[in-house]
């Protein structure tokens, strides 16, 4: 019998490639991972092997990518891969990169915030982006290292100074909210998960992710209360820290983690691929707020970035949580705008 896991991957995987595309026609696009000796990172090279429109796969970490890539590099699809290792190697994984995936830095452990791993992650961050602004100044970027909220306002202000920086091509990847939203909603509406949608805006912490269960599709069964949906809404908040407690020491989402990275990377190519329609939540330059970064739902294209979508009608409940998760959010995209001018 096949696992959920296996069976959305599929779904994921035939959604991918059911659109004009067979393996060997697509345009070549090449997907680099960084951190891909990780926790996060091997799961995700394997699900990028597994997706028809990659056709280089570059795979670069401080240590350990030699093994990955040869491990990855014998399952039977299109993509060919290369292992680098070392910051030597950095520039050669990156060249003629179409989209750079970042899971590179440090995990929460129990009782940390995410904030907690700005001290180390930042500057692994600001490197990273640095030497994709020199060797592939046009590729898409994905950040999940964390915190997302800071991450993403640090690249912007590195690839700014670098004269890169181009808006439409700098994402922080938020999909794994959506992921758990959807997965939480369909176990409460007793509603197949397949089928289910629940936009996630705000931010990638705490308050600052903000699930709009008032847009969700299909309708519950029944009618849900004001204090399931704050249960709800709770339980997306604190899905990460869950994980985190779950795993005791060892580490944060890793798997969850990969299979939404890997949603979002493929919106992100079959965009540039000129597929139409290609809609997803994600952390990014943004004016519908006040805030400069906030994540909505975005239409991806050819360039990256198409549309950034507004917020909808939203119920008394969210617009509460709307106003309360604006100060925190602030103050990571500030704090992450002071790190970059500051280093
Ligand atoms: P991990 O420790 O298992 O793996 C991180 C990898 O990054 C390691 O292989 C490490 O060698 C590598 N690395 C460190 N410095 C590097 C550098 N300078 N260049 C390249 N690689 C480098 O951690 P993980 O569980 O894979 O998590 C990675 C990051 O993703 C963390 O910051 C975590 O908080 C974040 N995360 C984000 C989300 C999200 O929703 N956006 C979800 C889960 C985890
Ligand atoms: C998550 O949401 O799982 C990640 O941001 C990792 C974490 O630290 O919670």
């Amino acid at each position: 019998m096949r696992s959920a896991m296996q069976r959305a991957v599929g779904t994921a995987l035939r959604r991918a490639s059911s659109r004009n595309y067979s393996s060997g026609t697509t345009p070549p696009r090449k997907v680099v991972v960084l951190g891909a000796a990780g926790g996060i990172g091997q799961p995700l090279s394997l699900l990028m092997k597994l997706n028809p429109y990659v056709s280089q796969l570059s795979l670069y970490d401080i240590a350990g990518t030699p093994g990955v890539a040869a491990d990855v590099s014998h399952v039977n699809t299109r993509a060919e891969v290369a292992g680098y290792m070392g910051e030597e190697q950095l520039g050669k994984a990156l060249e003629n990169a179409d989209l750079v995936i970042i899971p590179a830095g440090v995990p929460r452990k129990p009782g940390m915030t995410r904030d907690d791993l700005f001290n180390i992650n930042a500057g692994i961050v600001k490197n990273l982006c640095t030497a994709i602004a020199k060797y592939c100044p046009g590729a898409l970027v994905n950040m999940i290292s964390n915190p997302v909220n800071s991450t993403v306002p640090i690249a912007s202000e590195v690839f700014k100074k670098a004269g890169t920086y181009d808006e439409k091509k700098l994402f922080g990847v938020t999909t794994l909210d959506v992921v758990r939203a959807k997965t939480f909603y369909a176990g409460k509406a007793g509603v197949p998960v397949e089928g289910v949608d629940v936009p996630v805006v705000g931010g990638h912490a705490g308050i600052t992710i903000l699930p709009l269960f008032s847009q969700a599709t299909p309708k519950a069964n029944s009618t849900l209360s004001e204090e399931d949906i704050k249960a709800l809404t709770k339980r997306t908040q604190d899905g990460g820290t869950e994980v985190v407690e779950a795993k005791a020491g060892k580490g944060s989402a890793t798997l969850s983690m990969a299979y939404a990275g890997a949603l979002f990377a493929n919106a992100c190519l079959k965009g540039l691929n000129g597929e139409p329609n290609v809609v997803e939540c994600s952390y990014v330059q943004s004016t519908v707020t006040e805030l400069p970064f906030f994540a909505s739902k975005v239409r991806l294209g050819k360039n990256g970035l198409e549309e950034v979508l507004g917020l909808g009608s939203l119920s008394e409940f969210e617009q509460q949580g709307l106003e309360s998760l604006k100060p925190e959010l602030k103050a990571s995209i500030e704090k992450g705008i002071k790190f970059a001018s500051e280093n």
